[in-house]
């Protein structure tokens, strides 16, 4: 019995994925975007970039952010830094040797997270646009110049891009992760917005942070969390195909990165369900269905595999033994393996959020 109820939930926990992938990919995919994207706006640009000990990769994200194919006379780059490692120090020789670009360095007395830190920056920001720019990702030269032109659309609240990890992880689990969420990502955006941003480049209109209060600092997915709320004011939230990023991906410390950011979305959905019925037609289903997947579906998978395994020693199940074999055979492939995985980080992140929301997080090591 317990053997036909674990194959049950498992159906479920896989089936729903499946099924949601399948829909998204056939059918809004395919859809018009219905967004007058403008390669030709130009709307003033405030990027921010908040750091805490980024001295390693600092010079470069400069130079990466300065070599923008974007008018340098339309840009303003704040950087809010709460580093003890002399990141600042950089900062200010870098400003002194790139005159042309206005650079402004806000010096936190304290950390306190990156939401406060993007709240500073917002603060003081000029730009009709506001663009998040972690240290840690790396932009191709046309990033900002293609984000900015959806939103010349007066429909298009915010935009984000998809993200190349330098490195495939161990295993190539996060490589294989991302495939199935970047094609997510797109599917999402075309149906009418994604509730999942990536802080290595988010551009939002100011006027809309403004207006929902800045980013909000309870919740540690600060991205995801600001586009779905400008989204549920009924403005596009989206991440277009083709615009790239790579991001590092740490040499130490993987898990405790993916079960931190783990537990930043469970927070992120955790709070946006409770919007659910406000959200705009076609973004009601792309909520509940991504809350699903990072709250109820990790559970329903250590649900399973819990009662197959007890099926498998205590009523010696046939059924179960097989199903428990098969489903470690599988670890074997690439695919699977990182789904499993992602799943014991939510699961992970879950856990631990019952006792630490991690929203001022340790640094894992990049380089
Ligand atoms: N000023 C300031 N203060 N900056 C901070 C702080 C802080 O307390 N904490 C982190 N940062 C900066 C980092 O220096 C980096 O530029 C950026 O914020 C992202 O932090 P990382 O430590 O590199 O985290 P990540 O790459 O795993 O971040 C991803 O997940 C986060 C949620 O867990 C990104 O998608 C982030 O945008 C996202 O917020
Ligand atoms: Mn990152």
């Amino acid at each position: 019995m317990l053997d036909l109820l674990a194959l049950a939930l498992a159906a479920v926990h896989f089936g729903v994925p499946l099924a949601y992938y399948l829909y998204a990919t056939r059918v809004w995919l395919r859809r018009p975007w219905e967004v007058r994207v403008d390669e030709g706006y130009r709307p003033r640009v405030t990027v921010v970039l908040p750091t805490y000990n980024e001295a390693k990769i600092i010079r470069e994200r400069l130079d990466n952010i300065y070599s923008q194919d974007y008018p340098r006379e339309l840009l303003e780059l704040i950087v809010v830094d709460s580093s003890t490692d002399g990141t600042a120090e950089i900062v200010k020789e870098w400003a002194s040797e790139h005159r042309d670009l206005k650079l402004v360095l806000v010096r936190e007395p304290r950390r306190r997270g990156k939401a406060v830190a993007l709240n500073e920056a917002l603060g003081i920001a000029t730009g009709d646009v506001v663009v998040v720019a972690d240290a840690d990702a790396l932009w191709p030269p046309d990033a900002l110049r293609r984000a900015v032109a959806w939103l010349a659309d007066p429909r298009v609240g915010a935009v984000s891009c998809l993200k190349r990890p330098a490195a495939p992880g161990p295993a190539g689990v996060e490589e294989g992760y991302r495939r199935y969420y970047n094609a997510l990502r797109v599917a999402e955006s075309r149906a009418f917005s994604t509730p999942v941003f990536h802080g290595e480049l988010a551009a939002f209109r100011r006027e809309l942070l403004e207006r929902i209060g800045g980013f909000p600092a309870d919740v540690g997915a600060d991205d995801s969390h600001a586009a779905t709320r400008v989204a549920l004011m009924g403005y596009r939230a989206v991440i277009p195909e083709g615009l790239w990023v790579v991001e590092a991906v740490p040499r130490r410390g993987y898990s405790r990165w993916r079960v931190r950011r783990a537990q930043h979305l469970a927070q992120h959905f955790a709070k946006a369900l409770k919007a659910v019925r406000r959200a705009p037609r076609g973004y009601r289903a792309v909520l509940l269905a991504e809350s699903f997947l990072h709250l109820a579906n990790p559970l329903l998978l250590a649900a399973s595999a819990a009662l197959l395994i007890a099926s498998a020693l205590l009523e010696r199940s046939p059924v179960a033994l097989s199903a428990l074999a098969l489903g470690a055979a599988l670890l074997g492939l690439g695919g699977y393996r990182a789904w499993v995985v992602q799943q014991a980080y939510l699961l992970a992140g879950m856990l631990r959020n019952l006792w630490s929301r991690e929203i001022v997080w340790s640094k894992q090591a990049k380089w």
